[in-house]
């Protein structure tokens, strides 16, 4: 292992919503980097978490009826429950209602009202809440960045000089020594700072969900204070490492962290009020706070920044969904664990993924496999990309079933059948003599060897520059190179001829597919980490694990491959995925409320009044007595039109309806029997619900919900539509 360290950090994440993809790539990210740097032998942590404290984690906890910290618990452990489920390798889960974090930020806080830098005064001004920010509009406007309507909120405060960092910020960004990639982050950055800064609030009083603002600070105002929602978070990054608590041997190893990722809607955060709440926590500093704090020359700066500041912050962009950011407030969210449920029986031999923790988990190794690719494959890292459970289809079959795991099956199987399992011995050698395919195939192979290290060379720069799209794009190319260097072999020609030259020519051709293999999954280790690991075995090659800590897949020699080494046990490794688990996965996009997780008893609301099965309306979650307009938004009521309506053999309640939305029609199973006839069914106008999760009913599958209104068993009254409302029309 090398001296060298790398500490790498994901944004802590909100617990006022369940996790979804959106923060699944970040995490992804964050764990591909290091992967790969732990194979490259350095001293790696990497770290996560949740951010737990402030009014809006404090209002949906009233919306769901319940205590701040019983909410933050369950929504923080579906966090972890994720992370686990993913196989995602952090050292450490941080979370902001920790009794080690909060006593951390209240030094923090102590420290720096002790310096000077933290003073008290009296504030008016617009607050976003969902951003947790004071923004510069006229009362009643909206948010500049997220166009909600904001609150006026007069406080006294206590004030962070932010405004003395104006020029040392300016100073580091310039000089790439706080280095904000990509370019367009840093630009927006300088520009922002070019503004001018005002101070910051960093506290505050009109709710209490938070970190109280520590002594003497907290005896000097009038009221009761919680520090300021980013304060408190931004600090987890060297709380969790044990900044200001007595055992700060991981600040000492890890700090400053290498990059930091976040997504690009919270850079400023990262990049301004961070960076200036770890330079003002310079000692030399330190003044009175009615005085100005004193002015340092640049190198003073820079050498405090050297073991204080992060070396990167890292932005990358949005996962859109239909056409949007994912986000819990706009409804459109994927969650990750429906590709994991959708993908995850895909996986042939699940027990070989995770011997230890059993078939299910490697059900979800695998399927996380998939998402970890797509996602890094598909947008070019720092831009926005969109979500869709199509592009996820056809790049799994295109990229891992039909070019990776397809290249290893049929190489590994004809190295089984023609060598009894036994990588053969090659014999590169260029004369082809007369046979001009002959001539071909040797150049091929002469050709792969020969580039086998500028192909390393080539390819790895790609990765530490964050090019994650383009790196993958290489080992494709490499991949396909290989797939044509076979087709031109023919070894299954090959193996039927008697001549001594073919035969060497068949060894060959399936020694060197096997070095593509073999460099293909150590390139993708980093990002396929369970399916790679289930190449190398079957290669023979005993645990890629094992080889990425002893640092042999940094580099890889041609000679390290050995003739007779003896392939694992065989068994595919990306079977092709139907077309048909798109429609499956959007089914199971039936939106679940934060509330429907919190196990504390609630008021239940009136049942939802559903001409469905008894059965179906008892699977309802249970819902809070008040929801809020988010929540609502989830529920995608559509107009449809019922085309077909027959009943169904042996069910004397249930009737089989087809129903038409204008772009699609579909199969909703209703239990409407006893009360209405197929016939006067068709050609109606009704309100459909189309976002439930499908479920099965007589060995039928039925995919929304109608609506009606009943009263205790009574007739249900379908909810009817006029006639102008056109087809597939929501209702909002
Ligand atoms: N709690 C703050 C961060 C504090 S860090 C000291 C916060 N949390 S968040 O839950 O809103 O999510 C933050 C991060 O999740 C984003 O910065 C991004 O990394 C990730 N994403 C959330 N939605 C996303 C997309 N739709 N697309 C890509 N990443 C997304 O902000």
């Amino acid at each position: 292992m090398s001296d060298r360290t790398f500490y790498v950090t994901t944004p802590i994440y909100y617990v006022n919503a369940r996790p979804h993809i959106g923060h699944a790539y970040t995490t992804i990210v964050a764990d591909v980097l290091a992967r790969r740097h732990r194979l490259l032998g350095e001293k790696t942590y990497f770290l996560t978490g949740t951010d737990e404290h402030g009014q809006k984690i404090e209002r949906s906890a009233a919306a769901a009826g319940v205590a701040p910290q019983t909410f933050a618990d369950q929504v923080s452990r579906s966090f972890e429950d994720l992370w686990r489920r993913m196989g995602i390798t952090h050292n450490d889960f941080i979370r902001t209602t920790s009794s080690r974090h909060k006593e951390a930020v209240q030094h923090l806080f102590a420290t720096l009202y002790e310096r000077g830098f933290i003073e008290l005064r009296t504030y008016t001004g617009q607050y976003c809440v969902s951003d947790e920010a004071f923004v510069e509009v006229g009362p009643g406007e909206s948010c500049p960045e997220c166009g909600r309507i904001t609150e006026t909120l007069s406080e006294e405060n206590f004030f962070f000089k932010l405004s003395a960092f104006q020029r040392p910020l300016i100073d580091l960004i310039e000089s790439g020594q706080l280095a904000i990639t990509p370019e367009t982050r840093r630009n927006e950055v300088l520009s922002f700072l070019k503004g001018g800064l005002k101070d910051l609030s960093i506290s505050r009083s009109s709710f209490s969900w938070g970190i109280p603002v520590p002594e003497p600070a907290a005896s000097a105002a009038a009221q009761k204070h919680v520090i300021y929602v980013w304060m408190d978070a931004l600090a987890n990054y060297i709380t969790a490492l044990g900044y200001g608590s007595s055992d700060d041997s991981l600040f000492r190893t890890f700090w400053p962290a290498n990059v930091q990722l976040v997504g690009k809607e919270i850079i400023r955060f990262h990049c301004i009020y961070w960076p200036a709440f770890l330079l003002a926590l310079n000692p030399r500093l330190q003044h009175k706070s009615s005085e100005e704090p004193p002015v340092l020359p640049a190198e003073e700066h820079s050498a405090w920044a050297r073991e204080w500041l992060p070396k990167a912050v890292t932005a990358h962009g949005w996962l859109l969904f239909e056409e949007s950011k994912m986000s819990k407030s706009r409804g459109n969210i994927v969650r990750t664990e429906t590709i994991l449920d959708a993908f995850g029986p895909l996986c042939p031999q699940p027990e070989m993924e995770s011997a230890a923790l059993g078939a299910q988990h490697g059900h979800d190794l695998f399927a996380s496999d998939v998402l970890r690719y797509f996602l890094l494959r598909e947008i070019p890292f720092g831009q926005d990309g969109s979500f869709s459970f199509d592009a996820l289809i056809t790049r799994y079959n295109a990229d891992l079933a039909n070019g990776y795991g397809n290249l290893v099956s049929r190489t590994l199987a004809m190295i089984a059948q023609y060598f009894e399992g036994s990588i053969p011995s090659p014999s590169l050698e260029r004369n082809g003599g007369q046979d001009p395919a002959r001539t071909e195939r040797r150049a091929m192979a002469e050709a792969i060897r020969d580039d086998f290290q500028a192909i390393q060379e080539r390819v790895h720069p790609l990765f530490g520059r964050y090019a994650f799209h383009e790196y993958l794009l290489e080992v494709m190319r490499l991949i396909s190179r290989i797939d044509n260097f076979l087709s031109a072999s023919a070894p299954w020609k090959l193996a039927k001829s008697s001549d001594e030259e073919d035969r060497k020519d068949l060894a060959t051709s399936l020694f060197v597919s096997a070095q593509g293999i073999r460099l293909a999954t150590a390139f993708l280790h980093p990002v396929l980490p369970f399916a790679t690991a289930r190449a190398w075995a079957q290669l023979g090659l005993g645990s890629i694990e094992d080889a990425a800590a002893q640092g042999e897949l940094k580099l890889l020699h041609w000679a390290d491959l050995k003739p007779g080494t003896q392939l694992g046990v065989l068994g595919a490794i990306f079977p092709r995925a139907n077309k048909g688990l798109a429609q499956k996965m959007t089914d199971m996009e039936s939106p679940i409320a934060p509330a429907s997780i919190v196990s504390t008893p609630v008021e239940p609301a009136p049942a939802p009044v559903a001409a469905n099965t008894a059965e179906q309306a008892a699977a309802q979650p249970t819902a809070p007595s008040s929801i809020s307009i988010d929540d609502f938004a989830k529920i995608e009521m559509r107009v449809a039109q019922i085309a077909v309506a027959e009943r169904i053999p042996k069910a004397d309640k249930l009737l089989r309806l087809v129903v038409d939305l204008g772009n699609e029609r579909r199969q909703i199973l209703s239990g409407i029997a006893e009360w209405y006839t197929p016939e006067e069914l068709i050609g109606r106008r009704i309100i459909v619900i189309t976002n439930l999760a499908p479920r099965k009913m007589r060995g039928l599958e039925s995919y929304g919900m109608l609506l009606a209104a009943s009263q205790d068993g009574g007739k249900p009254y379908l909810a009817t539509v006029p006639d102008e409302a056109p087809i597939g029309s929501r209702l909002k």
